[in-house]
């Protein structure tokens, strides 16, 4: 008969196992306690990294205070965070930049305020802020960076442009912004983004090879020889031309798209016509007509051939906004546009945008700096 032995520990073995559990034990409530920290920093908008670090550092009752903040968030997650900063952190306005906390911290030890330091994240990338933190301190930040469009790597110009024009705050940072402080047609901007709101100025220039996508447009519109344009554009004319004809207007389109060698082709022979001051004042040379967008038509009245003086233009002054056009370079803003007043021109922005600009009477010029240069 088999002898059953009775399994049994020494009194030893148990005392361990009962530390061993105590010890486990104390372990998964610490635990618990943590990740339920972690989750109240959570839940308050933190990332489970600065969460982390927000623990390790002892600083949750502070975080808990100051509630939801990206740029305290952005700090706890940085190799940057300084402790000392800690207060300056809270208080600026976040901006999704990459190094973030350690320009911040090198502004800081510029002696920038929190203030100032949120406007001038603000109004530049990453790499402006790299390029503006070498710059010596600037006394009146405020001067200019609490207009929405300024933009910090063109701060040296706003004050030479202010000094040499006397102009407002306002009128000094869209006129930089536009590049007017810079002689026309030299060291242009380069378009390679395009889109039916492109910019195109004195300054502002479009690749030789580029050509929109066209679509011709039926003789009827046309005052005599064939137009193509863009297709957008194209709809919003005919529309406007119904509803022009319905009144008794008839509006029929001079010129529209234009490619660059054909704009070099006007240039020459106008060129040889009156001279090359000629083209200085009056043309726009080839690569920087917006001609070339294929949003433009060149309007005329086949009754009047001053179109300036016809009852369509008339007509289109009060009318052109609702189909989403607009007289490209108006009357009394040649500084701006660069451009002798052009009745006849008429650019395609959509409605939005032209009512916006028949609401406000500035340029496109205006409207593309302060809201759609990002
Ligand atoms: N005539 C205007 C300026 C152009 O060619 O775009
Ligand atoms: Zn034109």
């Amino acid at each position: 008969m088999a002898v059953r032995r009775k399994f049994k520990l020494k009194p030893n073995a148990i005392i361990l196992l009962k530390r061993v559990g105590i010890v486990l034990g104390i372990l998964l409530a610490i635990f618990l306690f943590y990740r339920h920290n972690i989750n109240e920093l959570k839940k308050l908008g933190y990332s489970e990294k600065a969460s982390n670090t927000i623990l390790f550092k002892f600083k949750k009752s502070y975080v808990m205070d100051i509630g939801k903040n990206k740029t305290l968030n952005a700090a706890f997650e940085s190799k940057d965070y300084k402790e000392k900063n800690i207060d300056n952190y809270s208080k600026i306005k976040y901006q999704n930049h990459k190094h973030l906390i350690k320009h911040i911290n090198l502004l800081l030890k510029k002696g920038y305020h929190n203030k100032d330091i949120s406007l001038i994240l603000a109004h530049g990338t990453d790499n402006d802020v790299e390029e503006f933190i070498k710059h010596k301190k600037i006394r009146y930040i405020e001067e200019f960076f609490t207009i929405d469009c300024a933009k910090i790597n063109n701060y040296d110009r706003y004050i030479a442009y202010s000094d040499e024009t006397g102009e407002d705050e306002e009128t000094v940072v869209v006129s930089v912004n536009l590049d007017m402080d810079k002689e026309p047609y030299k060291e242009p901007l380069k378009i390679r983004k395009y889109n039916k709101y492109v910019l195109v100025t004195k300054h502002r220039q479009l690749m030789k090879s580029y050509k929109p996508k066209l679509v011709n447009i039926d003789k009827k519109y046309a005052l005599d020889s064939k137009q193509k344009s863009v297709k957008e554009a194209k709809d919003a004319f005919i529309k406007m031309y119904k509803a022009a004809k319905k009144k008794g207007y008839e509006i029929y389109i001079n010129s529209s798209y234009r490619s660059y060698e054909e704009q070099e082709k006007i240039c020459n022979t106008y060129s040889s016509l009156y001279g090359q001051s000629y083209i200085e004042k009056y043309v726009a040379k080839p690569g920087y007509s917006e001609h070339q967008t294929g949003l433009v038509f060149d309007i005329a009245s086949k009754k009047n051939k001053i179109f300036a003086e016809s009852k369509e233009y008339k007509w289109m002054q009060e009318n052109a906004y609702k189909y989403g056009f607009i007289q490209r370079y108006p009357k009394g803003y040649e500084e701006i546009t660069g451009f002798r007043a052009e009745q006849w021109h008429y650019r395609y922005v959509g409605k939005k945008i032209a009512k916006y600009i028949y609401d406000h009477k500035i340029t496109y010029d205006e409207y593309y700096i302060r809201f759609l240069d990002k």
